[in-house]
């Protein structure tokens, strides 16, 4: 931690959180606490409540969740001591001078190290691409029509020929050979010894959301292969969960965001003004991606490669967003091969063009697999008609299924009433696919186990925060360390160690955790939506089927570890007769 947390805590609870996001955001009271609209996504019915009572804010739409100081992080882009800065300043409260000593940096750990070590090699390139040595990298960036101001906006760099200077350099700044390796920023072999991974390239700086470099992309120069290299996987770097560009996207305030599958493209669309762009880091694009764009849109627009190759990727990257929950459109970049080149040829404008003509993801997939057919052969095209239907059984609202079904049989010249009878002869074969019909528990039982116990970990932490006069109840027959997931552990630590002390205060919690995602996370434990149950009876049923399914499942997590735990065995013979008891009793609000 970077205060000490008394002094976090001090500075939290002089910032009312509800003081703190009326300057950002309109809010109203409802009930006991305060909604708006939500500033982490686009809305147009507030579900973004602020408590006062809790102070936390949590989103019902996009999971944004957290205490004053996560607020501040996600709006201004801000670090976690940077928002305590900011809070602290606003409350007169005077911080000691952040100090970074060898010593400490020593201390900070490898994830903090690795961020560093990222941050001295981006400046180092940036530096060289200004050097003589780099002129052929910022006369490649200048041909391709880069911009001084986007050179350093992205942070553009170079990494020579010279086949260890960067190696030397770090050397020199004191960071270890094996921190090196790890970040994948040099390699080792018997004849060359240690040197750098990247050479000859103009280089590329892939940030997080909050600014960290967290890995490196590199363009050769010239026709050499791998055209692009990138930072492997690190301990700070999860290529399937980072985004290039999204650092600046998220803040655009567009009603939708751009992807691309190039780091050029990115940064050719922000240079013309579109600085809603993103893409994925040279992998396909995946599902970890498709939660975070969550966060900060509903709707995707797929600007990817016009090539058979890049259809394709759309295509997956369709299935996925969907999947999300996300809608998707389709740029049609023809007849130019990527966003890149469409802009150096058309300009913005035409470019802003096509975003208003995107295709809808359901018609783009329709034309793709309309291809496949021969619309002369009635054989072929009664299969197409086919294939039409069983994708229109995918949809899962009535309303919305109907209203496809009279746009695809206008659209291909199907008899509506023919098409919806093919529908329904599927549907009766599959099943039209229904919304998972959740128990009233709010523990889904089509969700893998793993998830159904964090599910309920999650609720029981959200219900005892909630109903702290619970606690005394559930104390004897759970600890911590039934919470299996580490983070709800050292979550559920704070809140019983808390609540044995006689109070509740889940915010406080939250600013345990300095990672932004981990305060999410955090967020979230406290703010689970519980089922709308109506009855006292209900609920009571519900919270005790709860207890029952953490106990449940720590008690299997701590049998398969006997034998290679030896905290195992305990926890088994105490899980063993909570279990019992509790089938035994049943615990009342009363
Ligand atoms: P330019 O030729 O510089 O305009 O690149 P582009 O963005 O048009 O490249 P392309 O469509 O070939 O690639 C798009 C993205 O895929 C790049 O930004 C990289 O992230 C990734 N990529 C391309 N080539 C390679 C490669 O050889 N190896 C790896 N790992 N990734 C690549
Ligand atoms: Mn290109």
């Amino acid at each position: 931690m970077y205060y000490p947390e008394e002094l976090i805590e001090e500075v939290r609870m002089k910032n009312d959180i509800v003081d703190v996001i009326s300057g950002y955001v309109r809010i109203q009271k409802k009930g006991s606490s305060y909604f708006g609209l939500c500033p982490f996504h686009n809305e147009k019915s507030p579900s973004f409540s602020v408590s006062g009572i809790r102070q936390m804010y949590y989103c019902f739409g996009c999971g944004a969740g957290g205490n004053v100081f996560t607020f501040i992080m996600e709006y201004e882009n801000y670090s976690f001591p940077e928002a305590v800065k900011l809070l602290a300043d606003k409350a007169g409260v005077r911080l000691p001078e952040l100090e970074y000593s060898e010593e400490m940096k020593k201390k900070e750990g490898k994830k903090s190290r690795l961020l560093e070590i990222n941050k001295e090699a981006a400046k180092y390139f940036y530096f060289q691409l200004k050097s003589d040595k780099g002129q052929i990298g910022y006369r490649y960036l200048k041909n391709r029509q880069l911009t001084e101001e986007t050179i350093k906006r992205f942070g553009l760099g170079f990494a020579h020929v010279t086949s260890d200077d960067l190696v030397r350099y770090l050397r020199s700044r004191g960071y270890d050979d094996e921190l090196m390796k790890e970040a994948g920023l040099a390699s080792f072999d018997e004849r060359m010894g240690l040197h750098d991974k990247f050479w000859n390239r103009v280089m590329f700086p892939i940030q997080d959301i909050n600014h960290r470099v967290i890995g490196f992309g590199g363009r050769v120069m010239g026709d050499g292969n791998p055209k692009y290299l990138n930072s492997p996987e690190t301990m700070i770097f999860d290529k399937s969960r980072n985004l290039y560009g999204l650092n600046m996207a998220r803040t655009a305030r567009k009603n939708h965001l751009i992807l691309c599958e190039g780091y050029m493209d990115v940064i050719a669309l922000h240079q013309a003004g579109f600085t809603q762009a993103a893409a994925s880091l040279g992998t396909a694009f995946t599902a970890g991606q498709a939660n975070l764009l969550r966060r900060y849109t509903e709707e995707a627009v797929l600007a990817y490669d016009s090539d058979g190759a890049g259809v394709n990727a759309a295509l997956r990257a369709i299935t996925i967003l969907k999947e999300t929950g996300l809608t998707a459109r389709v740029l049609n970049l023809e007849p130019y091969k990527d966003p890149d080149e469409f802009i150096q040829n058309m300009g913005p404008a035409a470019f802003e063009e096509r975003i208003g003509s995107a295709e809808n993801s359901f018609f783009f997939e329709l034309r793709i697999l309309e291809k496949e057919f021969d619309s002369k052969d009635p054989e072929s095209k009664t299969r197409f008609h086919r294939e039409i239907a069983k994708k229109l059984c995918l949809i899962q609202e009535e309303v919305e299924r109907e209203n496809y079904m009279e746009a695809t049989a206008d659209k291909y010249h199907i008899g509506f009433d023919s098409l919806r009878k093919l529908v329904l002869s599927y549907a009766a074969r599959t099943g039209l696919a229904r919304p998972v019909e959740r128990p009233r528990s709010g523990i889904s039982s089509k969700s893998t186990p793993e998830d159904q116990a964090k599910k309920s970990q999650k609720l029981l932490l959200t219900w005892i925060s909630d109903m702290p006069s619970l606690y005394p109840r559930i104390r004897s027959l759970l600890s911590p360390a039934d919470f299996t997931v580490e983070l709800y552990r050292k979550a559920a630590d704070r809140l019983f160690a808390g609540l044995e002390a006689g109070e509740c205060n889940p915010a406080a919690i939250i600013s345990l955790f300095g990672d932004e995602e981990e305060q999410r996370e955090a967020a979230a434990l406290f703010n689970t939506r519980l089922a709308e149950l109506t009855t006292k009876a209900e609920q009571e049923k519900a919270f005790n089927d709860i207890v029952y399914a953490v106990k449940k499942h720590s008690y299997d997590h701590y049998s398969a570890k006997l034998g290679s735990d030896v905290e195992a065995i305990s926890q088994v013979i105490a899980g063993k007769k909570a279990l019992e008891e509790l089938s035994k009793t049943h615990i009342s609000f009363d």
